[in-house]
């Protein structure tokens, strides 16, 4: 289906996306253009000490998904490790020789506020990673390398500068060569892919509104390098449909969470599948599928199209994206909003005042 036939197939329903978030999510391989042209110079400029020993990616929600995303796309490639961290703290082991890059959209995050009063404390070189608020307030006053996202969108909307920024943050860390180019490469790649992906996001958001219409909430299978993408999708459904959605690892789920399906369920499943898969790989989601099928539940496998990790990554997150938000629109659901998670920060904020801990 053409970009045309899908937005008007979905025109009745369009009037509730309050913020055109189908528009931005359509958008990612122009964006992730433009954040790579954005943030290449960075690679020189960024005053950051090479070779840290490791680069802990902090943050929290949709600033959390891009350090995610950041270790599986360099999972083979990175000379050090990337450890994406939602804590309110750092671990004991981080010291000076490490680097922290702090990530928060708002820059308002409290767990995110309090790694960074850490890494001041405890001296670690940081980064943060902010389109404003108290973080980049921070960073200014204290001298920290300050990557600025453009500002104004919903925080999961902001992925396509949050998968640009990091990856210039760690090349200009030493960790890796040639990401920037790599990734304009992936955007022409996503371009190219577009009409493919919004099929198999329109297929995934119908068949998962068929689900929610029968009483089944999706778990969502997912395996390494491609982890992220399959917890993309389980927090879009979350935030842009308002619905449950839960994500599971294979190897680990095969050694308790599977167990589950011997019992009654009010679950479906989907499976994320990519060209290439290793035969440790294969023989396990086959597995799953299999098993899947014989219990009577219904699944539908995603594959991930591209030729490189990058491009594989993104067409999954480009396809989850759109089919979260048509999901939203499907059930007359206006994606922007997300009142539970403000009504919590409302009430956390009227409770701990973290600029009184500066
Ligand atoms: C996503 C979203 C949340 C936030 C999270 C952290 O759109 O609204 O997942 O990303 O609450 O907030 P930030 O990103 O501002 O640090």
């Amino acid at each position: 289906m053409r970009i045309e036939e899908l937005l008007a197939l979905y025109a009745s329903h369009a009037a509730v996306d309050s913020q055109e978030m189908l528009a931005r999510a359509l958008s990612l391989p122009a964006d992730i253009r433009d954040g790579s042209e954005r943030y290449s110079t960075l690679v020189d400029e960024l005053p950051l000490p090479r070779d840290p020993e490791s680069v802990i990616v902090a943050g929290m929600g949709g600033s959390f998904i891009g350090g995610l995303f950041l270790q599986d796309a360099l999972y083979e490639e990175s000379s050090k490790m990337i450890i994406p961290l939602r804590e309110t703290g750092l671990p004991g082991s981080v010291n000076e020789r490490h680097l922290l890059v702090a990530v928060s959209y708002s820059g308002n995050t409290e767990e995110t506020l309090r790694v960074v009063l850490e890494a001041r404390r405890r001296r670690i070189p940081t980064v943060a990673v902010t389109s404003g608020g108290l973080l980049a307030k921070l960073a200014t006053e204290w001298k920290i390398p300050l990557v600025e996202v453009p500002s104004g969108l919903k925080p999961r909307a902001a992925f396509p500068y949050m998968c640009t920024a990091l990856p210039a943050v760690v090349e200009a860390a030493g960790l890796v060569d040639g990401l920037m180019l790599k990734l304009k490469e992936a955007a022409g790649f996503l371009e190219n892919v577009k009409q493919e992906v919004l099929d198999a996001g329109n297929s995934l958001a119908r068949w998962l509104f068929e689900q929610y219409e029968a009483g089944n909430f999706p778990v969502v299978y997912s395996y390494r390098p491609f982890l992220s993408a399959g917890y993309r999708l389980k927090t879009q459904i979350n935030e842009n449909a308002k619905l449950h959605a839960f994500f599971s690892e294979i190897p680990e789920a095969n050694h308790n969470e599977i167990m589950g399906w011997e019992g009654p369920f009010r679950f479906s499943a989907v499976i994320v599948r990519a060209p290439g898969e290793p035969p440790y790989v294969y023989h396990r989601m086959e597995f799953l599928r299999e098993l899947l099928r014989g219990r009577g539940v219904k699944h539908v496998e995603v594959h991930a199209i591209g030729e490189n990790q990058l491009q594989k990554l993104l067409s999954l997150f480009y396809a989850f994206d759109i089919a979260s938000i048509l999901l939203a629109l499907l059930r007359g659901t206006d994606p922007a909003p997300t009142a539970t998670i403000d009504s919590l920060k409302k009430y956390l904020e009227e409770r701990i005042d973290i600029s009184r801990e500066i």
